[in-house]
């Protein structure tokens, strides 16, 4: 049947996502980044009036009640919000609308996969600029090629949790000569973000998600924030009714509980703090992260071997590997309890494999 296929999809791999048991095991899971705690009962009680309301009307196709509670809390206009079936909704909508086929995106190297299954998807070449070994970017990041479409840059970045400084961000962005895309998936645990500069640089575009922060990814809401100009261009693009009432309605109640967003922060942060120490003290290298995980390296062990024992005892990480680069851990932050038992077994494996 391949004969009917694009040979643009037949050629390309795909994406594949971290591995998901079944609601019902017991498995721990520390490989996919998601929040391990409850999502504010207010968002539970927004569903269940939607619930009561009914669902036979389609839903607002632009989430304006969505774009108005966001606008407010980051102080910008509405019209400069575009909300999305999950942040990966609008990295497809952000690829379709700006990079045609046979178009050139740029992005860096190691980061998150999908980035590139969206150009091969689309018929586009990607060109990879190597992050520095400190996991800073090099100039070239916005030098040499003229024609390119687009950029991506996750801030923090996956997997590494690392943060580019925003004065150097908006350095890169004037120096571009297309949009860049600052993915901020996990800007909430960062000390700093960049939604700001959009005001200042017309072409940076930032893409935010709930499924991390807010422990919200099996609901399925992203927004990104851009010059109004460009959001009515991408509006253009994306599914008529990219997000339902339910995810509307759920992702508005969290975006006001600012509350709750404070608390669970507080608290992703303070156990990365345990993790990215107790790491350390077995040996293993992790940069400072400003995400909701962490990156382990340690280049004298197989630590796919870890992987596997950590999996056999019911503890899900994810293992990496990067070519060019070198393989990894990235753990994610879980209750204060999961890290400890995970951290427990990663040092009764390494202390019977001295
Ligand atoms: C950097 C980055 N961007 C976007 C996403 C996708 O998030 P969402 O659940 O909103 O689609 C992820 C998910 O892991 C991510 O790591």
């Amino acid at each position: 049947m391949s004969v009917y296929i694009r040979s643009d999809i037949l050629r390309m791999s795909g994406y594949v996502a971290g591995e998901q048991p079944s609601a019902q095991s017991s498995v721990v899971k520390l490989n996919t980044n998601e929040n391990p705690y409850r999502a504010s009962a207010k968002i539970y009680e927004a569903i269940r009036q939607v619930l009561d309301a009914g669902l036979s009307r389609y839903p607002d196709p632009f989430a304006n009640e969505f774009r108005a509670a966001a606008a407010r809390k980051f102080d910008i206009e509405p019209a400069m919000i575009l909300c999305g079936n999950g942040s990966d909704d609008l990295l497809t909508i952000l690829t379709r609308t700006f990079v045609g086929s046979g178009e050139l995106l740029r992005l860096p190297y190691p980061t998150y996969i999908l980035y590139r299954s969206l150009a091969e998807i689309q018929g586009a070449k990607h060109e990879i600029v190597q992050f520095n070994t400190d996991w800073s970017l090099p100039d070239k990041f916005y030098s040499g090629k003229t024609d390119l479409r687009l950029a991506f840059l996750p801030n923090p970045n996956s997997p590494s949790g690392t943060i580019i400084p925003k004065q150097r961000i908006l350095e890169i962005a004037e120096k571009l000569p297309c949009p860049l895309v600052v993915d901020e998936a996990y800007a909430d645990f960062a000390d700093e973000s960049c939604i700001d500069l959009v005001g200042r640089c017309e072409r940076i575009i930032v893409i935010r998600t709930l499924s991390k922060s807010y422990s919200l990814a099996g609901l399925r809401f992203g927004f990104l924030v851009a010059q109004p100009e460009l959001v009515n261009q991408m509006m253009k693009v994306k599914d008529s009714y990219n997000c339902d009432s339910i995810s509307i309605a759920a992702a508005t109640a969290a975006i006001n509980d600012n509350e709750w967003l404070a608390e669970n922060t507080k608290k992703i942060i303070n156990t990365r703090k345990i993790l990215t120490e107790k790491m350390r003290a077995i040996g293993f290298n992790v940069p400072d992260s400003n995400a909701n995980f962490t990156w382990n390296t340690k280049p004298d062990i197989d630590v796919r071997l870890i992987y596997e024992y950590l999996k056999s005892h019911g503890t899900l990480v994810r293992y990496m590997n990067y070519p060019e680069w070198g393989d990894g851990l990235r753990i994610s932050v879980g209750t204060e309890e999961q890290i400890n038992n995970c951290i427990k077994l990663i040092q009764n494996y390494t202390n019977k494999s001295l």
